[in-house]
């Protein structure tokens, strides 16, 4: 019995880091070449003995975002757009700044696991699990409290305090993508027939065109 348990273990422990995070890498790095028009999982590789300290390097993280929009809060991405040394290495972070009420809408990470800490202030967070229970696991955190969000799960955050928050979050792979609910489904383009959002949304097809109309 117990090598069967072994194998098992093994395989589960096997599959759960391979798809948890980007391939590993082979090599110390691979800083991505932006003048490579090669096409490959990832960026190509710059000459390693060309890399530099500022290929792995970004300053700006202690500046607010805009948090002036309609959602009220900021993203500051910090990937391997912004350091080109994170190619292949399976990590990145953001800053997110939120208004008073400001909220970071409903969106998932198809490529990444978040992990969230509260710089300052108070949020409100959740994650819904997928079908067929669709849970809601959702906490209020302030400074210094940590939450994660699973890969791939729809998640949000919102300002639930007096003032502005301030969150850093790492994510698990060097480009996590964002899909934004709102903005995927009701502003794709070009659009997803109104009919098709009103069956599945359970209203008509005017409400669904109202809220197209917004994105
Ligand atoms: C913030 O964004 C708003 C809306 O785009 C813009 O009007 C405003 O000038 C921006 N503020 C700063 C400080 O950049």
């Amino acid at each position: 019995m117990a090598p069967h348990y072994l194998l098992l273990g093994f395989l589960v422990a096997t599959c759960s880091v391979a798809l948890a995070s980007d391939p590993s890498s082979l090599q110390d790095f691979c800083v991505a070449d932006p003048k490579s028009l090669v096409l490959v999982n990832g960026r190509a590789c710059k000459d390693p003995k060309l890399a530099q300290a500022n290929d792995f390097f970004f300053s700006g993280l202690h500046l607010a975002g805009n948090t002036s929009n309609p959602v009220g809060s900021q993203v500051t991405p910090v990937n391997v757009v912004q350091i080109p040394g994170l190619n292949t290495l399976g990590i990145s972070l953001v800053r997110i700044d939120y208004a008073p009420l400001g909220i970071n809408p409903p969106h998932t990470h198809p490529r990444a696991t978040e992990i969230l800490t509260v710089i300052e202030g108070t949020l409100e967070v959740g994650f819904v699990t997928s079908n067929p229970e669709n849970r809601l696991i959702t906490k209020k955190i302030q400074k210094g409290d940590v939450f994660v969000f699973p890969i791939g799960l729809i998640h949000f955050q919102r300002n639930v305090g007096n003032g502005n928050v301030v969150a850093i979050a790492a994510l698990s792979s060097q480009n996590p993508g964002v899909i934004t609910i709102a903005n995927t489904v009701f502003g794709s383009n070009p659009a997803i027939p109104s009919d098709i959002l009103a069956k599945s949304f359970q209203v008509d097809t005017k409400t669904v065109k109202m809220i197209q109309s917004k994105f």
